[in-house]
C-alpha cells in the first residue's frame, strides 16, 4: 500500500530539521517506505563501513536489525548515538547463539584438546557478546560478502574454524569456495551435551559449524529451484548464501544482498532471474528492473518477509526522527565498554581483510 502522505511529510520535515546531525542507514531488506529516507543503503558489510565513515553525525539511525545497530555502535565514536527505531527488531539467527552456550562450546573444544588449533569466525549476524568472544579468542567477524576471505585468513591462523552462528553460510563457503568437503564439517548442537559430538569427531573436523540458521532463508528448498527451472526454462537462479547447501549447490549464482543487486544491474536485457532472498528486496528489484525488460521472480512464493526487519516501518521512523528533532534520544543501542573493546578487535580484523 502507498505510504500515508502525512507521515511522509512528517518524516521529511523532521529529517530536514536534523540536517547533518542525523545519518540514516537502511539495510536492503527494509520496507520501501523506510528505504526512501535512507542516506545510504547496503548489505551488512557496506553498512558497517558506512556507519564508521560518518564521525560528524551525532545520531546514526539504523534501519535494520539489532546486531547491525550494535556493530555500528562498536565502530562509531563514543559521542555518537546509534538508534534502532524499533527495539523489537532482532534476528532469530543471532538469538541462536548465546554467550553462555558459546563459552560452554569452548570448554568442550578445550576438553577435546583442540581449542588451541581453533580460530572462531563469527557471522555479523550475532550479538555483541559473541563478537567479543570471537575477538578474545583471536578470531574475526565475516559477512556474506567476505566469508571466503575471512576463512582464508582464519586457516592461516589455525588448523580449524569454529563458525557461528549460521551453519549454512559456514558450510556453503567451506565447500563452495574453499574446496573442503562436507565430511570436513561437523555441526555443534548447543542443546545437546558436548554439542552432540565425540572428541574424535571434533579432532577430525576442519569446520565446526554452530547449529544456527536464518528462519527466512532456511525455507527455500531444492524443489523450489527445480520448480522454477521447469516453469522458466532459461532462468538464472541467484540465492543468498544463508540458504541450505542443497539450494546453493543447485543455484547458478550465490551472493550477499549487495552482490544480488550488482548482478541484476549487470544482467542483459531480456534475462530472467529467480531470486532466493528476503521479499522486500526481491519486490523492489522486480519493480526496478521491469523497466529494463529483466524478469525477476521470487524463488519460492511460500517464503515471506523477514518479520523483524519489517518491524521498522514509517510510523517508527517518524517517531524516532521527531523525538531526535525535539532533542530527545530514544531507543539508543549502547554496547558496554568491555564487550565493545573485544568485539571491536574482531570487527576491525574483518575490516582489515585483504
Ligand atoms: P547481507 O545484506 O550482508 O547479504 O545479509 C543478509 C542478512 O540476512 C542480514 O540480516
Ligand atoms: Fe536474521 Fe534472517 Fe532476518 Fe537476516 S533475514 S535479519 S538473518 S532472520
Amino acid at each position: 500500500a502507498p505510504s500515508d502522505p502525512d507521515l511522509v511529510e512528517r518524516a521529511r520535515a523532521a529529517k530536514e530539521k536534523l540536517g547533518d546531525k542525523v545519518f540514516i542507514l537502511g539495510h536492503h531488506y527494509q520496507r520501501d517506505e523506510v528505504i526512501e529516507f535512507a542516506d545510504v543503503t547496503g548489505d551488512s558489510f557496506k553498512l558497517a563501513r558506512d556507519a564508521a565513515a560518518r564521525p560528524d553525525a551525532e545520531y546514526i539511525v539504523f534501519c535494520g536489525v539489532h546486531f547491525m545497530a550494535e556493530s555500528a555502535d562498536i565502530l562509531t565514536g563514543d559521542d555518537q548515538q546509534v538508534i534502532l527505531p524499533d527495539l523489537a527488531a532482532g534476528c532469530s539467527m543471532a538469538d541462536m547463539a548465546s554467550a553462555e552456550q558459546v563459552a560452554e562450546c569452548w570448554d568442550v573444544l578445550t576438553e577435546a584438546g583442540i581449542a588451541e588449533q581453533v580460530v572462531p569466525v563469527s557471522y555479523m549476524n550475532s550479538s555483541a557478546d559473541i563478537k567479543a568472544f570471537t575477538g578474545k579468542h583471536g578470531g574475526t567477524i565475516c559477512t556474506s560478502s567476505n566469508a571466503k576471505r575471512a576463512l582464508d585468513w582464519a586457516f592461516e591462523q589455525g588448523e580449524k574454524v569454529l563458525f557461528l552462528p549460521d551453519q549454512h553460510l559456514g558450510r556453503n563457503t567451506a565447500v563452495r569456495d574453499m574446496g573442503l568437503s562436507l565430511d570436513d564439517c561437523v555441526v555443534y548442537n548447543p542443546h545437546k551435551p558436548n554439542g552432540g559430538l565425540t572428541a574424535e569427531q571434533l579432532r577430525a573436523a576442519k569446520m565446526i559449524l554452530w547449529r544456527g540458521h536464518c528462519s527466512v532463508h532456511g525455507r527455500f528448498s531444492l524443489e523450489s529451484v527445480e520448480d522454477v527451472r521447469k516453469r522458466i526454462p532459461d532462468v538464472n537462479v541467484l540465492v543468498h548464501p544463508e540458504c541450505k547447501h542443497e539450494v546453493v549447490a543447485a543455484a547458478d549464482h550465490v551472493g550477499s544482498t549487495e552482490y544480488i543487486i550488482k548482478a541484476l544491474e549487470a544482467a542483459p536485457r531480456g534475462s530472467k532471474w529467480a531470486i532466493g532472498t528476503e521479499l522486500n528486496l526481491v519486490r523492489r528489484l522486480a519493480n526496478r528492473f521491469a523497466a529494463e525488460d529483466k524478469e525477476i521472480v521470487f524463488l519460492d512464493k511460500t517464503v515471506c518477509f523477514c518479520s523483524t526487519m519489517n518491524r521498522i516501518d514509517l510510523p517508527h521512523l517518524v517517531w524516532t526522527l521527531e523525538s531526535l528533532a525535539a532533542g530527545k534520544v530514544v531507543n539508543r543501542i549502547e554496547v558496554d565498554r568491555e564487550t565493545e573493546s573485544f568485539a571491536k578487535l574482531a570487527l576491525e580484523r574483518m575490516l582489515a581483510l585483504p
